[in-house]
């Protein structure tokens, strides 16, 4: 049976690594990306599937309502919304155009998309969606020291966490599979294009995060942590969120009466 995978952020780094694995497992491809040169370079390279690149800015509405057209009426057997920028910046200075871009690109895209994909995935009874997020996601409570000032990102990241460990509740016993996938500092071209040299620090190849991603799939992980050797240090996380949900009472906690 033929398998069609739509991936966000083809153009480049993880995307790009993404569609190349998927078509070598004999995946059919719409690629997506505003650099229509290299989806272009791409799909050329890839001759063995049908591959259909669209160049579109997940920016905008327009954008983002053509590739959620193509979610809707074409049988998806995988989604990667893997498109982002991160824009890190402390809040207060980032111009709201690139606040926009950001929340746009790793927020609203990835909500339409999945929500265009999902009825069909369902009707068929299979389908994968796949969220890329980020370590960035846990990094909330770090003091400033230990970070860049980053809180829109972080902040776009955790909500794809959450996104994806509540749709796969809500989709147990469907066939569909949500998946949302962590990587830590890859070597892409993403630090350089906002002007970060990180070349000096180790990072992970793009083709390792797609080889977890998959894998990670096949161990039924929801939450997909390439760069951490112990997954339980992530259960322990989301056991821990779980303690701290369910403890709720609607009495005012005692520390703050009086
Ligand atoms: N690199 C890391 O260390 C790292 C770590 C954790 C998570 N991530 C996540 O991994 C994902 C992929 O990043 P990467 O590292 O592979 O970086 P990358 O090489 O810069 O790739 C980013 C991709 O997103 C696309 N994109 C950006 N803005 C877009 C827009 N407005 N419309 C359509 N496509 C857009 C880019 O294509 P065009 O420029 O052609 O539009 C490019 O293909 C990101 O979402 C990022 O948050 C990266």
């Amino acid at each position: 049976m033929s398998k069609l995978a739509l991936v966000t952020g083809a153009s480049s780094g993880i995307g790009r690594a993404f569609a190349q694995r998927l078509a070598a497992d004999g995946h059919d491809l719409v690629i997506v990306g505003r650099r229509k040169e290299r989806l272009d370079e791409l799909a050329a390279s890839l001759s063995d599937v049908d591959v259909r690149p669209m160049a579109v800015d997940l920016a905008t509405d327009e954008g983002v309502d053509a590739v959620a057209e193509v979610c809707a009426t074409e049988p998806l057997t995988m989604l990667v919304n893997n498109a982002g920028v991160a824009h890190y910046m402390p809040l207060a200075e980032l111009p709201a155009d690139k606040a926009r871009e950001l929340t746009h690109v790793k927020v609203v895209a990835p909500t339409m998309l999945t929500r265009a994909a999902v009825p069909g995935m369902q009707a068929r009874g299979e389908g994968t969606i796949i969220n890329v997020s980020g370590m960035i996601a846990f990094s909330g409570p770090a003091p400033h020291s230990q970070m860049p000032r980053r809180a829109v990102y972080a902040g776009s990241l955790a909500f794809l966490v959450a996104m994806s460990q509540t749709l796969h509740a809500e989709l147990e016993g469907t066939g569909v599979r949500v998946q949302a996938l962590c990587p830590g500092v890859v070597a892409t071209e993403f630090h350089e294009r906002q002007g970060l040299d990180l070349s000096a620090v180790p990072r992970m190849s793009s083709e390792d995060v797609v080889t977890a991603s998959l894998r990670g799939l096949e161990l039924g992980e929801v939450v997909c942590a390439p760069s951490v050797e112990d997954a339980g240090l992530l259960d322990a996380v989301f056991q821990a969120d779980l303690a701290a949900f369910g403890a709720q009472s609607p009495q005012l906690a005692t520390r703050y009466q009086g």
